[in-house]
C-alpha cells in the first residue's frame, strides 16, 4: 500500500478521468471509422484518408490514454490497500481488461485497413462500436455506485 494523502488522491482520480475521457472518446470513434472505411474502394483516396484518421487517433490519442488511465488507476488501487472484499473493483477492472482486449483488437483491425485486406463487412463494425458503449456503463456504474 502506498500513503498518500487526500488530497493527492483526488488529484490521481482527477487525472483518471480526464485520462478515460480521452480513451473511451477514441474507442467510440475508431470503429466508427471503420465502418465508413469499409464503404469505400481500398486504394482511393478516401481509404487513404481514413488510414491516416485512424493512426493518427491511436497512436495520438488512444494509446497515451490508454498508458495514463491504467497508471493513474493503479496508483489509486496502490493507495486503497486491502482490495480483497471490493467486489466492485475486481468486476469493475475485469470490464476494464475486457476494454483494453477490444483496443488491441481495434490495432489489429486498423492495420488490415492500412494493408488493404479487411474483410470484415460493416455490420461488423456496426456491432463492435457497441462493446465500448456497453462495457463503459457497467464500468461507470460499478465505480460510483460500488454495489458489493
Ligand atoms: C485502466 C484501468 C483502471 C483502473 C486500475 C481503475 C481504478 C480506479 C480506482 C481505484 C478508482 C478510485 C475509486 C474510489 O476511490 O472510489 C477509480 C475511479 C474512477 N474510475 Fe477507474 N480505473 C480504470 C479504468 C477506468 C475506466 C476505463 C473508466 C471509465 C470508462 C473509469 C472510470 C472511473 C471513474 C468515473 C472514477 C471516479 C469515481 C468516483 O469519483 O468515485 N476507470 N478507478
Amino acid at each position: 500500500m502506498i500513503d498518500i494523502s487526500g488530497e493527492a488522491y483526488q488529484w490521481l482520480k482527477a487525472l483518471h478521468v480526464i485520462s478515460v475521457i480521452a480513451w473511451m472518446a477514441g474507442l467510440l470513434y475508431l470503429p466508427r471509422l471503420f465502418v465508413y472505411h469499409t464503404q469505400v474502394t481500398p486504394g482511393s483516396e478516401a481509404s487513404e484518408l481514413f488510414k491516416v484518421m485512424e493512426r493518427r487517433l491511436l497512436k495520438a490519442i488512444m494509446h497515451p490514454a490508454a498508458i495514463a488511465s491504467w497508471a493513474f488507476g493503479l496508483a489509486m488501487v496502490a493507495a486503497l490497500g486491502d482490495i480483497r472484499a471490493m467486489g466492485w473493483l475486481h468486476a469493475k477492472l475485469s470490464f476494464v481488461v475486457l476494454l483494453t482486449v477490444s483496443h488491441l483488437m481495434m490495432m489489429r483491425w486498423k492495420a488490415d485497413f492500412a494493408l488493404d485486406r479487411n474483410q470484415r463487412p460493416t455490420r461488423f463494425f456496426r456491432m463492435i462500436n457497441e462493446v465500448p458503449t456497453l462495457l463503459m456503463i457497467g464500468i461507470v456504474v460499478l465505480v460510483i455506485v460500488k454495489p458489493f
